[in-house]
């Protein structure tokens, strides 16, 4: 079902956790909402679910309006039939797995027969039909997790709001489940928000991504495009990019990492022009060889530190006498390896490097949101 978030304002006294945020999610959508620590994800959340006042807006939740300030509407939790898992197991321990599934459908006075039906329907979804006698304080943090999800997938929700359900589990588990969420969702058609600050969850689940920076979302696209295309120096960072250097514009188009001499060439086109502009290239774009010529995106460097990384393996590499440095990543099957105090040639393919602003204005902002 459709969620539509109009002018969504909310306030902590004097502190604005979310300002004037406009989202679509789409019936069937899956979008995850990305971001650091504190920028306003949580909030969010409980906005749309009811668990939070907002200060001014509009929620509307397929065609039911639940929330407008104007209005004065504002709907509680459990009339929204909206779903929700967070990040701590809550889970009954006193209860059998059956039971804890069961427990809001008796509520609502649902009858004997359908409670079995539909309780072991979602038992098996989430893979735990073998588990429905055991003690729920009998379970690993993984199952206890599936235990949460499929007492939110009973109620049959118009919507499945998800807040960090993974990050209390060890990686491999996280992975497994992230794949499984993916598909439950796909599966049931379910329209779905996910909160997580680890852009690898986000690019995996996501129909479409939106970030978010100090209550704000600052960029909302499908994984790839945002991988391809952050819109600032800062989300290009958060996504993972590890090489932002400020940059001044040179002859020839060329650029100069600022406080080198460092020439740097880019094919990208430079969408926004400013006083701000970053050089922004990913660590596997970088390569390393012991010969070379001095140049734009060639430069000369000296190995500081070597690590083993499993696949690959990572270099930090001087090239600007102690100023500039660079994170490279190396695949293993690299024809050469480098040792630290080694001299090296860092070369980068023009392709390669963004130039973009640190961070965009508002009103470009709003519009790369809107498009
Ligand atoms: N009840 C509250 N009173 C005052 N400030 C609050 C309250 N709840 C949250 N905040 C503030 O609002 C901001 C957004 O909080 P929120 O919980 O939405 O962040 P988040 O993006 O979910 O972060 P995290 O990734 O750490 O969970 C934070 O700066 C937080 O300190
Ligand atoms: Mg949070």
């Amino acid at each position: 079902m459709k969620i539509t978030i109009e002018n969504l304002q909310l306030r902590y006294g004097k502190f604005t956790a979310i300002d004037d945020m406009n989202v679509e999610i789409g019936d069937r959508e899956s979008v995850v909402l990305l971001g650091k620590s504190g920028c306003g994800k949580t909030s969010t959340m409980r906005c749309i679910a009811g668990l939070e006042q907002p200060t001014a807006g509009r929620i509307t939740i397929g065609d039911t309006v639940v929330f407008d300030a104007e209005a004065g509407i504002n709907l509680p939790p459990n009339k929204r039939n909206v779903g929700m898992v967070f990040q701590s197991y809550a889970v009954w321990p006193h209860m059998t797995v059956f039971e804890n599934v069961a427990y809001s459908l008796k509520i609502q006075g649902i009858g004997k027969t359908e409670i079995k039906q539909r309780v072991h329907e979602v038992l098996e979804l989430v893979g735990l039909e073998d588990f429905a006698s055991r003690g729920a304080s009998m379970l690993s943090g993984g199952q206890m997790q599936r235990v949460a999800l499929a007492r939110s997938l009973v109620m049959r929700p118009d919507v499945l709001l998800l807040d960090e359900p993974l990050s209390n589990l060890d990686a491999r588990l996280r992975d497994r489940l992230r794949i499984e969420l993916r598909e439950i969702q796909l599966q049931l058609g379910l329209t779905t928000v996910y909160v997580t600050h680890d852009q690898q969850e986000a690019f995996a689940l996501a129909d479409r991504i939106a970030l978010m920076q100090d209550g704000i979302i600052v960029q909302m696209e499908d994984p790839t495009s945002m991988y391809l295309e952050p819109a600032s120096a800062s989300i290009a960072h958060f996504l993972g990019v590890s090489n932002v250097h400020p940059v001044n514009p040179a002859a020839d188009g060329m650029w100069t990492i600022s406080g080198s001499n460092l020439v740097l060439a880019s094919a990208t086109e430079v969408r926004q022009t400013g006083e701000d502009l970053r050089a922004c290239f990913r660590s596997e774009d970088l390569l390393l060889s012991r010969d070379g010529v001095p140049g734009a995106n060639s430069w000369r460097g000296t190995v500081k530190v070597s690590s083993f990384q499993g696949s690959s393996i990572r270099y930090a590499v001087d090239v600007g006498a102690g100023v500039t440095e660079l994170d490279v990543l190396a695949p293993l099957g690299a024809r050469e390896r480098f040792q630290p105090g080694e001299e090296v040639w860092v070369t980068i393919n023009a392709g390669a490097v963004q130039v973009l602003p640190q961070s965009p204005a508002p009103q470009e902002l709003r519009a790369a949101v809107a498009a």
